[in-house]
């Protein structure tokens, strides 16, 4: 069921969303060649745990019978990790790497979704365009993101721009409605038909979330049942910000 947000709720979801938004800029000062992916996981949680909200992934249950619930604060994927990579203390982030992190947080009974991919220092001209190409998707999608269009128009916008620049989305993950639930209504794929799927209405709240690789479109699951790496060992980015639809131009809730 795709959920319209009142007037309150709508303030609601500003404050999760702003939690998530003030986390990240706190990351990009803090994060650094040598910390371990567990030790980023901990700040992440402090500054979340700080500002009065839960970190929502930690716990969070995919459903699937034999997969363990997520044991961390934030998902944080390197390189050829495409999302969903488990922080651990023998993880450690490198000058050169790509770092995906995505993080929900939890305030007052909403839920605030993003991602970002951190440049660690000098990285190749390719991971570079990789990264900015990933982050300027999400953008170009949602100058769909008004009433008038549908979410197809922001998946085959996605898409679209994401070929044009030489690069794959991954099919089987999607961006999602978000409130209450950290998964609503609708899905968002980033590839697909533009003018179908449902109409977008103001007090809709979305994450939108391109996920690119650099090479060919396939993944694999590890055995931990969560991370997903690229088949053919390129780089992957992720970027994704949860939005309001409005009367007119969308509101990027998790940005500061
Ligand atoms: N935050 C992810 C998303 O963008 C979901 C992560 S799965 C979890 O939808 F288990 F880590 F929560
Ligand atoms: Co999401």
């Amino acid at each position: 069921m795709v959920t319209i947000k009142s007037k309150k709720e709508i303030e609601l979801m500003k404050e999760a969303c702003k939690v998530v938004a003030i986390m990240y800029k706190e990351i990009e000062e803090k994060i650094k060649p040598g910390m371990s992916t567990y030790e980023v996981d901990q700040i992440a949680e402090s500054i979340i745990r700080k500002q009065g909200a839960i970190p929502a992934e930690k716990g969070y249950n995919a459903g699937i019978r034999g997969i363990p619930p997520y044991p961390a604060s934030i998902c944080i994927s390197i390189n050829d990790e495409v999302i969903h990579g488990i922080p651990s203390k023998n993880k450690i982030i490198k000058e050169g790497d790509i770092v995906s992190i995505d993080t929900v947080a939890l305030k007052n009974g909403f839920n605030g979704d993003a991602a970002r991919t951190f440049m660690i220092g000098n990285v190749s001209k390719e991971a570079k365009r990789l990264v900015e190409v990933t982050k300027q998707a999400f953008y170009e999608g949602i100058k769909y993101a008004k009433p008038g269009y549908r979410i197809g128009d922001i998946s085959h916008c996605i898409g679209e721009y994401v070929h044009s620049q030489g690069y794959s989305v991954v099919r089987e993950f999607q961006g999602h409605g978000i409130g209450k639930q950290m998964h609503e209504d609708p899905g968002i794929p980033n590839y697909g038909k533009a003018g179908r799927g449902i109409r977008l209405e103001p007090g809709m709240t979305l994450a939108i979330e391109p996920m690119v690789i650099q090479g060919k479109p396939g993944i694999l699951e590890l055995d931990d049942g969560w991370t997903i790496i690229t088949e053919d060992g390129s780089l992957s980015a992720h970027y994704e910000n949860t939005i309001l639809i409005t009367e007119k131009e969308p509101e990027i809730l998790t940005k500061i």
